[in-house]
């Protein structure tokens, strides 16, 4: 059976902490790679929930790939093969040479489990983040070890964008961040660098123009539609801004922007949207409520 090793430090095994959108998606394109993966979450149905949705995920996957029927669901059951669940973190961490944590955003919480994660782990093992909003030094304050720590920051549907960016803190190694780097190529993603700064690259970019669209239909001078229709067709993206941040979720999009909010007050940029605020407070936060910047109910 093929098995990916990844030069540097020898990563053969990689557990996820986290099995929502994000933790499910990067278990699927870290099985289908090669690596043996464990999933963890201390919620049973949230394990069942990513299984299912992989696999639906895999065997759509597989049907775009030249071979034969045979061949097509032999990576499939190889793929799923691969994953195992648990729903201890110190358990699932245990065997990892990598551990890949895709928790929901609180800082609290991602430093609990890495306090966690540090106690049972291997001494040799990396530890990284898949944070979208906290300094990678912040989710690391309480960890001992901090030159083994970096963040892999996936994007959504993980299994089908090509980017991951690579992040390191003032304390990660150069054998760590080399390492990522060769996962990350290894999982079939482009990596990109960028310093341990709000957002990184993208979301630095992306959760800002997301306000202004809002700012921007608030004010009056377009429809949502009409800005959505102008940046697919005048700007080249896949979705426009409200049906992308309705993709991702705006409590996600609030959550990040209050905490930028919070910690950089002299950031203009970074200031809320009464809008934003409203449909979060009435429990729209898009595709997956079934109701968000527009509804998906029908
Ligand atoms: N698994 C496998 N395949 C998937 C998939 C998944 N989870 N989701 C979509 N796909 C596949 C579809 O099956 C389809 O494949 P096909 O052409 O062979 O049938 C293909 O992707 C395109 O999907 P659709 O036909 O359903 O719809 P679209 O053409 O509109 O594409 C999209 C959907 C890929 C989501 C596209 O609209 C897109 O790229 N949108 C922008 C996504 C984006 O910007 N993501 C980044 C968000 S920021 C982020 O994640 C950071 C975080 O920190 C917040």
């Amino acid at each position: 059976m093929f098995t990916a090793k990844c030069a540097m430090q020898n990563i053969r095994n990689v557990a996820i902490v986290g099995s929502g959108q994000m933790g499910s998606g990067i278990a699927q394109v870290t099985a289908s790679s090669g690596f043996n993966v464990m999933l963890a979450d201390v919620n049973k149905k949230a394990l069942d929930r990513a299984m299912k949705a992989i696999s639906q995920s895999v065997t759509h996957l597989s049907k775009k790939q030249k071979g034969t029927d045979k061949e097509k669901s032999d990576f499939v059951t190889l793929t799923m093969s691969r994953i195992k669940t648990c729903n201890n973190v110190s358990t699932a961490v245990a065997d990892a040479d990598l551990i890949i944590e895709a928790a929901i955003e609180n800082i609290d919480l991602k430093r609990g489990i890495f306090a966690q994660i540090e106690q049972s782990c291997k001494k040799d093992s990396i530890l990284t983040t898949n944070t979208s909003s906290f300094l990678l030094e912040d989710v690391a304050k309480g960890l001992q070890d901090k030159t083994r720590f970096g963040g892999l920051h996936f994007f959504n549907p993980v299994p089908v964008m090509k980017l991951l960016e690579v992040i390191r803190s003032d304390d990660t190694s150069d054998e760590t961040y080399a390492t990522l780097i060769k996962f990350g190529t290894a999982v079939g993603k482009t990596t990109v660098a960028c310093k341990d700064s709000p957002g990184f690259i993208v979301n630095r970019l992306l959760i800002p123009y997301f306000f202004e669209a809002a700012r921007m239909y608030e004010r009056g001078d377009a429809s949502m539609t009409d800005i959505d229709e102008a940046m697919k067709l005048g700007a080249g993206h896949p979705m426009g801004p409200f049906e992308l941040a309705d993709y991702i979720g705006l409590d996600t999009v609030k959550f990040v922007m209050d905490g930028w909010a919070a910690k950089y007050p002299e950031v203009q940029l970074f200031e809320a949207s009464p809008l934003v605020d409203k449909l979060v407070a009435e429990g729209k936060l898009g595709r997956k409520t079934g109701d968000g910047f527009y509804s998906y109910k029908k």
